[in-house]
């Protein structure tokens, strides 16, 4: 699955699921908000004895894997962040997990949910840089990539501060809080981190060009072409994209 691309070279780079700091027992409430396809809960359910409860919670449904597919732990969700949650989910997870929405959240969004513990893992992606061009050569292409990208984030107001979430857990009372600051740049995680990139980087280019907001591209077929230059770049001169992922932990005191 497509989506085990980004979170396993994630999970390399970064060495666990949750930060060593959560303490862990055989019967844990956990909940994913913005889950996906849930594949953080997924990697989490063969990692944990299955009688911890693992919830998946996303605005939207259609990413969710069928039931028959999934262990029986595992339960879906449909539910926005931003709006209250119902009482049967409030103060009942021993864990909140949080990962990849610096895409999603407006930079006026963030602001963490309630829980026991709270991780929130994201991506420093306005600053992902190319790394591995050889001297005198330039990798334009991918560098036109990541400049679109970078613009289309600030359009569409993503925030440009990843660095801010530690202290906004410490400003909503969370206590304990702790960062940890990954560079993914582990050798055999280059080419699944470069996929995931130049596929994050159609995915906002497509985005902004559907809501009219991208003046630089006219049609989706320029998007798919930037792709391939970006995705030959990267081949012909063996350079890579890499970026950091920060892990903030958090609990809230009972
Ligand atoms: C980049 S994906 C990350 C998926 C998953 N956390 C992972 O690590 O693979 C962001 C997810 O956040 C969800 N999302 C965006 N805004 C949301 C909101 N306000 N409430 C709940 N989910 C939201 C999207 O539907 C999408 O599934």
């Amino acid at each position: 699955m497509t989506d085990q691309v980004p979170s396993r070279a994630w999970q390399a780079n970064i060495g666990y699921l949750f930060h060593p700091v959560i303490e862990q027992h055989d019967n844990m409430r956990i909940a994913d908000v913005g889950t996906g396809t849930g594949i953080w809960l997924r990697d989490l359910a063969d990692a944990l004895p299955n009688t911890c409860q693992l919830d998946g919670f996303d605005l939207s449904n259609i990413m969710f894997p069928s039931k028959d597919a999934l262990p029986a732990n595992i339960a879906f969700h449909h539910q926005n962040l931003l709006l209250p949650f119902p009482d049967e989910y409030i103060g009942k997870y021993d864990v909140v997990n949080v990962r990849v929405m610096v895409v999603a959240l407006s930079s006026n969004e963030w602001e963490p949910a309630p829980g026991g513990y709270l991780q929130w893992i994201d991506c420093a992606a306005h600053d992902c840089v190319i790394k591995g061009v050889p001297e005198g050569k330039q990798a334009s292409n991918a560098q036109r990539g990541l400049d679109l990208f970078r613009k289309t984030l600030n359009t569409l107001g993503k925030t440009s501060n990843i660095a801010i979430l530690h202290s906004i857990f410490q400003k909503s009372g969370l206590v304990s809080c702790e960062e940890e600051i990954c560079s993914l740049d582990n050798p055999e995680t280059r080419e699944n981190v470069n996929l995931a990139v130049v596929v994050g980087i159609q995915h906002i280019l497509t985005a902004a060009f559907k809501l009219h907001k991208l003046d630089e591209i006219q049609s989706i077929d320029q998007i798919m072409e930037l792709k391939e230059a970006v995705l030959g770049d990267l081949h012909d001169m063996s350079c890579y994209f890499c970026y950091d992922v920060y892990v903030v932990v958090g609990r809230k005191l009972d």
